[in-house]
């Protein structure tokens, strides 16, 4: 006689599905069969799963921010437009887009370009590293390397390597011997009255360099602040310390740009905050976001996780907590390296849109 199957085994097995809500997403991924069409590749992300699902989701949030920037401000919030301190239009939804230095390095200064070139975001953070590597190129190229290449060789050659990209020392001369008359310039007009801050030096930077493949030359030209409190933590900082030797006295003040970072968030209408790595570029945009109680929309782009307890790898619910997304936010982390995202989510929001802003912004002249 055959056993029959233990009560306790077929109880475990069989429990009863309940319906899954109306509306739930079926899990089906793009088939090539309909062609090599990355516009349908990218569509399919969210009912990807995984890491695919959070980019899709971070495009439909960039959408969000978008759609509520081309809207119109409400009579009761018109009277904030002329408080922000910088001076740029206020529009619906202000936009902040941090990004660590490292993408600068990388090819994805090209397209954080283009999104301030077509003034697309209204406020910049980032690293000293993501301020002086910009000007550097503009000066010297960076190269494809490998992440392998050994240091000693490499030390020997006078070549310095970022991740799998190789910048020539020769790079940081050219630099030093543009930047050095300017901080001559600099240390005069501040004997004239002048206070500095870094988004002043910066934005002065962007118009000596007067180049149109710099992110700061366009940041100067469509008057986007750009925010750096720790601007002397990279090659800009040896060259302000080796200039303080032959020419001493620059003062760059952080108060009076916290002042102005805050004021970004304060006086606006709704924020968005589009943030590709960590570190104080995450923190600082996030922190200026505590000032109204939370920013509106929120896409973290890192590599961080939570377990160490760090701010880089922290999730969007913990800056919930805090108060720098509101409650009513429906914010996106994905997990993976920016330069890889990052020309998703601008192909599939702000560079298939550029109509729209250039619609928006003649709009905005009439
Ligand atoms: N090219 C450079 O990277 C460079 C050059 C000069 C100076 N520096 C200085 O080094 C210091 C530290 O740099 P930082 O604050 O820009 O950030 P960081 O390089 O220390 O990165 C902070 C965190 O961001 C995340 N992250 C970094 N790159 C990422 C990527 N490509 N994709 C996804 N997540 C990523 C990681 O979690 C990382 O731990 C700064 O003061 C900066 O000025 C950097």
């Amino acid at each position: 006689m055959m056993a029959a199957v233990p009560e306790i085994a077929a109880d475990a097995v069989l429990v009863q599905s309940e319906q899954m809500p109306e509306g739930s997403e079926v899990v089906r991924g793009y088939d090539f069969n309909e062609g090599v069409d990355y516009h349908n590749v990218f569509k399919s992300l969210s009912r990807t799963g995984f890491q695919a699902t959070s980019v899709g989701q971070s495009i439909t949030e960039i959408n969000r921010m978008i759609d509520c920037k081309f809207q119109e401000i409400s009579e009761e919030k018109k009277p904030e437009v002329n408080l922000n301190p910088c001076g740029r239009e206020l529009t619906n939804c202000t936009i902040f887009l941090s990004y660590t230095s490292n993408l600068i390095s990388a090819g994805s200064r090209e397209q954080i370009r283009y999104l301030v070139q077509h003034n697309m975001v209204d406020c910049l953070v980032t690293s000293a590293g993501g301020v002086e590597e910009d000007f550097i190129k503009c000066l010297a190229p960076t190269y494809i390397g490998d992440f392998s290449l050994p240091g000693k060789e490499l030390r020997a050659k006078g070549i310095n390597r970022i991740g799998n990209l190789l910048v020539p020392n020769s790079n940081y001369c050219l630099f030093e011997n543009w930047l050095t008359p300017i901080l001559d310039n600099m240390v005069d007009e501040q004997n004239e009255g002048t206070k500095w801050t870094p988004s002043k030096v910066i934005a002065r930077l962007g118009k000596e360099m007067d180049n149109p493949d710099s992110v700061y030359y366009w940041a100067y030209k469509n008057n986007i602040p750009v925010f750096c409190p720790a601007l002397t933590d990279g090659s800009l900082g040896d060259m302000i310390y080796f200039h303080s030797y032959q020419k001493p006295g620059l003062v760059i003040d952080i108060v009076e740009d916290i002042r102005l970072i805050n004021s970004q968030a304060v006086y606006a209408v709704n924020t968005g905050m589009i943030i590709l790595g960590g570190g104080v570029i995450k923190h600082h945009t996030c922190n200026a976001n505590l000032m109204r109680n939370g920013a509106d929309f929120s896409v973290f782009v890192n590599t961080g996780s939570e377990y160490d307890g760090s701010d880089s790898g922290a999730r969007p619910d913990e800056a919930v907590s805090w108060g720098k997304i509101k409650l009513t936010a429906r914010p996106v982390k994905v997990y993976g390296e920016a330069s890889v995202i990052l020309p998703i989510l601008v192909g599939e929001t702000f560079a298939s849109r550029q109509k729209e802003f250039q619609k928006f912004y003649s709009k905005q002249k009439d």
